[in-house]
């Protein structure tokens, strides 16, 4: 069938199986251009699919021909439906690294229960013995606690006072100002519960458990930091306790593996257009400013771009793991550039419906929100009939 984007908020409902292949090789191709990385060859991807966890999956495959095994929650295709874009990237992946004699299996369910856990971790000891590399990147609004069942969801909300900036309707185009009311202590708790480490801790506890860590194993989770002006509904909001909490229980697991010489880092990564981040308000605006400055100065880079330098220029260059004060690797470092920072700042003051097209890259955020779902992409016929039943090999 002709698949088109159909919209509905922020979400869109279809996906484009070509086009989630195309972005796929895209990222292979980009990996390959860099040339070989010293990296990781046994590598689980807890949230694989899309985002900086495909990039993960793709820049270790590509870069150092590592084994990988992907975990992630997607939709299989359905009559006359189509499969959410994870499943339709993933489909993509596999297919791509098994004709590459690259190993890529992956795992379809809730990471945060013990089933999928167990999956994996049986997955793991029948095929690659241990892993060395573990990446966390899961985004989530919901977590069924896998111990008391209660079901938490997350919320972006200010802490302390209620916050009112502007924001973007990024389909429209129109400026408006948002007024977010404040968390209560329940929202908080809960979006920690979420977003934050527990989770994280309990797959490298399990993994640890099984004898499944390689001597000198490294673990990576996701963070964010971003700018002075999103701090209130970002960074000091509900979602940065979360992050707190993440890069709190980096320490913890960094010291559960010191006997078998393991390491934990938290990432700090940059503002991009994920489904997750589109949806948090305000961030769209800042990001839409922040790409025309930062593709203007020739610095913008996507989810490949920067888990390739993750890879190549902080885990695996055969040194010392640069960190910041907090202990943190830093990816983020040329949006968080001074000159950057400041331009963005000035062109907050200047936002409004009628200066955006003209100050802001919304053609850019658009283009890369449809291109999550497979759409806009060069060298796809989307006039051509396309076959919305693929199939992931391992799954088949
Ligand atoms: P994403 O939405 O693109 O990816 C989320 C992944 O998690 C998908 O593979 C999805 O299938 C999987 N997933 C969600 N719920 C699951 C569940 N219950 N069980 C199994 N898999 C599940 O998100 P992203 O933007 O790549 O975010 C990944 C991490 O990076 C997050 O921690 C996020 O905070 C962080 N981060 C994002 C940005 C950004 O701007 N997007 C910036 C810095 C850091
Ligand atoms: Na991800």
């Amino acid at each position: 069938m002709i698949i088109e984007p159909r919209m509905r908020g922020f979400i869109c409902l279809t996906a484009h199986p070509d086009g989630c292949a195309q972005n796929v090789k895209n990222q292979i191709e980009y990996v390959k251009s860099k040339g070989a990385i010293n990296g990781p060859k046994k590598v689980l991807v807890i949230g694989a699919s899309t985002g900086f966890g495909l990039a993960s999956r793709i820049a270790a495959a590509y870069g150092s021909d590592a084994a990988t095994i992907g975990v992630f929650f997607e939709k299989a295709p359905s009559a006359g439906k189509t499969a959410s874009p994870g499943w339709y990237n993933s489909a993509a992946f596999e297919k791509e690294a098994h004709a590459a004699g690259l190993y890529a299996k992956s795992v379809n369910g809730d990471a945060f229960s013990k089933e999928i856990k167990a999956e994996t971790l049986a997955l793991i000891k029948a095929d690659l013995g241990q892993v060395d590399l573990v990446i966390y990147s899961l985004a989530s609004p919901v977590r069924k606690h896998p111990d008391t069942e209660v079901l938490h969801r997350s919320t972006l909300k200010p802490i302390g006072g209620t916050y009112t900036n502007k924001t973007v309707d990024f389909h429209t185009g129109n400026v408006t100002e948002i007024s977010i009311e404040p968390a209560t202590e329940e929202d908080i708790a809960n979006t920690v519960a979420v977003m934050g480490g527990e989770d994280w801790a309990m797959w490298i506890d399990a993994l640890k458990t099984e004898n499944l860590l390689a001597n000198g194993a490294t673990t990576v989770a996701y963070s964010y930091i971003g700018p002075a002006l999103t701090e209130p509904v970002y960074r000091k909001g509900t979602i940065g306790r979360a992050k707190d909490d993440l890069e709190a229980t980096a320490f913890t697991i960094a010291d559960k593996l010191k006997d078998i010489d393991g390491k934990a880092y938290v990432s700090v990564n940059k503002a991009l257009v994920t489904q997750a981040s589109s949806a948090i308000p305000v961030i769209p605006l800042y990001i839409s400013l922040l790409y025309k400055i930062m593709k203007e100065d020739g610095i913008h880079e996507g989810t490949i771009e920067q888990i390739q330098r993750l890879y190549a220029e902080r885990l695996y260059t055969g040194g010392e793991v640069p960190v910041d004060e907090k202990g943190r690797i830093r990816i983020d470092d040329l949006e968080m550039r001074e000159d950057v920072q400041a331009k963005v700042a000035k062109l907050w003051e200047e936002a409004t419906t009628e200066t955006l097209p003209a100050i802001g890259d919304l053609p850019g955020y658009r283009s890369d929100f449809l291109s999550l779902f497979g759409f806009e992409i060069d060298k796809v016929d989307y006039q051509k009939d396309a076959n919305e039943v693929v199939e992931i090999e391992s799954l088949a």
